[in-house]
């Protein structure tokens, strides 16, 4: 049964996921080694407690309840006596290894769980002194929008943890669990990585990115397109996830890090936080596309073939993985919905195509 939370990193992940548990009404530990990034946690936690009661979304009494609840640990001695540790430190596996070897020894009877996007959980654990306890544990930004949140078993994790975790998220948390096994990009970066990759191919004259992102849009009936995605999500960010699952999966052709995005990054335009990505962009108002991002001569031949094809390409991924038995077609489509805020799954979209 799982009632203390520690969370280990106070930064955008550490810090959403500190909301979230306390909102849920669990008492929460926040380490973080960074003395600034502890002294900035109240404070962007009462932002982000505000903000959700003027939405409506918390009552007052609530919202402070929850800001209560959080506490700052600058030691992880301090944790002791939490049931679970979720960690959220930066994406660098010798640091999380050390930081499990660690926290092995301060809570040798707790659960250890990672929020890793990208590195193997099997890796990032290694080090811990009960691997059937370790665990990842992968929330989407920000975690207390996103309902969304992968379990992933490591070659050891114990039934029964993976099942007490199931449970903490489901009925304490609140969130949809989806069970996946310890492969790159878990589901949801594995299966849409399509979305950004081929979406560059398919992008030529006849298929310019502002018209892709649109026939997405029209056609497909999801909130953004990829080029305005990866400029939201970070041009830069985005590459990295796709150079490491292109690496960690032995540097598959489908999956190569497309050269534009590459140069792009390499020129600084990074997306929106840069004023430039695929888009240009003033006072964050999209005011036209970046004419370095024209993709080279070729592409599809219509935005319409491109959505067509980027789809087929999504049900084609989302097929490997279930083949691959990372995890099960239901779930690929509840974590490609409810992560993209997608209308449809993959294998919802297969059975569309089929009928038509
Ligand atoms: N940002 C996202 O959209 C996102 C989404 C899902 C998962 N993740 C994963 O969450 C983790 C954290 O990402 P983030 O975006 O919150 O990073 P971040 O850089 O915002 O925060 C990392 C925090 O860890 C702290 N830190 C540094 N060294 C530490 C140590 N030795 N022990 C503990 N804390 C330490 C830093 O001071 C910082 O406050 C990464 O593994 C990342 O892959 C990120």
């Amino acid at each position: 049964m799982i009632a203390r939370v520690a969370v280990v990193g106070a930064g955008t992940m550490g810090a959403g996921i500190a909301q979230l548990c306390a909102q849920s009404g669990f008492s929460v530990k926040v380490h973080d080694p960074l003395p600034a990034a502890l002294d900035a946690l109240p404070g962007r936690l009462r932002a982000a407690l505000d903000a959700a009661v003027l939405k409506g979304k918390l009552s007052t009494q609530q919202a402070e309840r929850a800001f209560h609840a959080v506490s700052a640990a600058a030691t992880i001695e301090e944790l002791a006596g939490a049931d679970i540790v979720i960690e959220a430190a930066p994406e660098d596996l010798a640091l999380k290894q050390d930081l499990f070897e660690r926290l092995s020894r301060v809570l040798p009877d707790a659960v250890l769980a990672t929020n890793t996007s990208s590195l193997s959980v099997r890796d990032v654990t290694a080090r811990a002194a009960a691997p059937e306890r370790a665990l990842g544990l992968h929330f989407f930004n920000p975690p207390v929008a996103t309902r969304l949140v992968e379990l992933v078993r490591a070659p050891r994790t114990s039934p029964e943890v993976f099942s007490g975790v199931w449970e903490f998220a489901l009925a304490g948390l609140r969130r949809t669990p989806v069970d996946v096994r310890d492969v790159p990009g878990f589901i949801v970066n594995r299966v849409m990585r399509p979305y950004y990759v081929s979406a560059q191919r398919l992008c030529g004259p006849s298929a310019p990115p502002e018209r892709i992102d649109a026939a997405c849009r029209e056609r497909g009936g999801v909130p953004m397109g990829p080029f305005e995605l990866m400029d939201l999500i970070g041009l830069d960010v985005n590459l990295a996830i796709t150079k490491s699952i292109f690496e960690a999966l032995g540097r598959p052709e489908r999956f190569t890090p497309p050269a534009l995005q590459q140069s792009l990054v390499a020129r600084g335009a990074v997306g929106r936080k840069a004023g430039r990505g695929f888009y240009l962009y003033e006072g964050g108002r999209k005011t036209g596309v970046n004419p370095d991002a024209v993709g080279a001569a070729g592409g599809a031949a219509s935005a319409d073939a491109a959505w067509e094809a980027l789809r087929a390409a999504l049900i084609t991924e989302a097929e490997s993985v279930v083949a691959e038995g990372t995890a099960s077609a239901s779930d690929v489509d509840v974590a490609v919905k409810l992560a993209m805020n997608f209308p449809k799954g993959p294998f919802e979209w297969r059975k569309e195509s089929a009928a038509a």
